[in-house]
């Protein structure tokens, strides 16, 4: 079986409920239909329930029925999670007028029913911003317990077997901290350790990525990634983390033995850290399309319960994957593991 086939059987086995807060977008609502169909995830949908229904219809959609409604202007608790969101943001000045307003915002009453325990986790991104997708998730459902940081990683299912697990290999953060310190990178590597372990099913081997390997350069860009490194290590003296590596010497058998001899990681990474979120965009863009690989992602991590977000270029298809590993995220994280 393969990844993401063994990543739907465990979303089915133990189905979660996933909110769409964009649930009249085309694509969402294709991605819905299918998923009731095969028993993936138990679906919320925010919108207007006529205007699914139509929507529904003349896409001809059989298993949309299935799904629960939230019509965001007009449901019974709307007024339970404008006080939640007063309760949870008044001390950054939100008034009650504001909190009732925001609550009718489909990505805020997304977090809300999340926070409230009646979602297990939300995707959204087909048609808004990852900033506005991110801003409600961070400021309702937060960090996850000793997490500061919050960061995306992809799955790349690259043509290039004989790099990372067969060709797979997980990229992080390539969606949400555009400079981070030594500090935040550090928990970067340690997070997307967890998102390997947990949702791709291997071993990390994390190469924290540079223009320098192991001193070959000297510049205040080289040391933030050898500080990372440090606080990483500090952080979780197990994992398997090496750095400041180039990508040739994180890869490659061979140039790693004469760039950086002796390192645990160097030439079988499986896990690619990039400085800043700007390389980690680009670099996992130029792989998706020059090189033909699948993205799956970004996973967000670091988040006391699953949101992720899309891409507003996604297929249904990138929907239907997300939900399934949204529902894995929020199984791993009831058991008590990481993400
Ligand atoms: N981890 C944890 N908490 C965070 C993080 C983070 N990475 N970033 C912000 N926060 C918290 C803040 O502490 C703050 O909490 P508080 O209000 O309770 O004090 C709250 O989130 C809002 O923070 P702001 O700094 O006011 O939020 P900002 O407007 O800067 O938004 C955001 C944060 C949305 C993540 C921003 O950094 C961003 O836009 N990042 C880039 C996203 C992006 O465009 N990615 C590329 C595209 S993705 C793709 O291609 C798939």
């Amino acid at each position: 079986m393969d990844l993401i086939q063994s990543i739907l059987a465990r979303a089915k086995a133990n189905r979660q409920r996933i909110v769409l807060p964009e649930g009249t977008e085309k694509r969402t609502l294709v991605a819905a239909d299918r998923l009731l169909e095969d028993e993936v995830a138990d679906i919320l949908l925010i919108g207007n329930p006529s205007e699914i229904e139509k929507l529904s219809a003349s896409y001809g959609l059989e298993h949309i029925g299935k799904a629960t409604f939230i019509d965001p202007y007009d449901h019974p608790k709307k007024a339970a999670y404008a006080d939640l969101l007063h309760q949870l943001r008044r001390k950054k000045g939100m008034t009650p007028e504001a909190a009732a307003i925001l609550t009718e915002n489909p990505l805020y009453l997304g977090c809300l029913m999340i926070k409230a325990g009646d979602a297990d986790g939300e995707i959204a991104g087909a048609l808004n911003t990852t900033g506005d997708v991110l801003r409600p998730a961070l400021q309702i459902i937060k960090t996850a317990p000793g997490v500061n940081s919050v960061s995306g990683a992809y799955l790349m299912f690259t043509k290039a077997a004989q790099y990372g697990e067969h060709g797979l290999l997980v990229f992080a953060d390539c969606a949400v901290i555009p400079n981070p310190t030594p500090a935040e990178l550090a928990e970067i590597a340690v997070t997307t350790a967890h998102t390997t372990r947990a949702i791709a099913g291997f071993e990390p081997r994390v190469a924290m990525l540079s223009f320098s390997t192991k001193g070959s350069a000297s510049h205040a860009m080289v040391d933030k990634v050898v500080e990372a490194v440090r606080i990483a290590k500090e952080m979780y003296p197990a994992l398997q983390i090496d750095g400041e590596l180039q990508t040739d010497a994180a890869l490659v058998a061979e140039i790693a033995s004469r760039k950086a001899p002796g390192s645990p990681v160097a030439g079988q990474a499986n896990v690619l850290v990039f400085p800043s979120l700007e390389v980690g965009n680009i670099a996992y863009k130029l792989v998706e399309r020059l090189g033909g690989a699948e993205a799956v992602g970004p996973i967000l991590q670091g988040m006391a319960a699953p949101v992720n977000d899309l891409s507003r270029g996604c297929s249904s298809d990138d929907i239907y994957k997300m939900v399934a590993v949204s529902a894995n995220q929020a199984i791993g994280l009831k058991s008590g593991g990481k993400q």
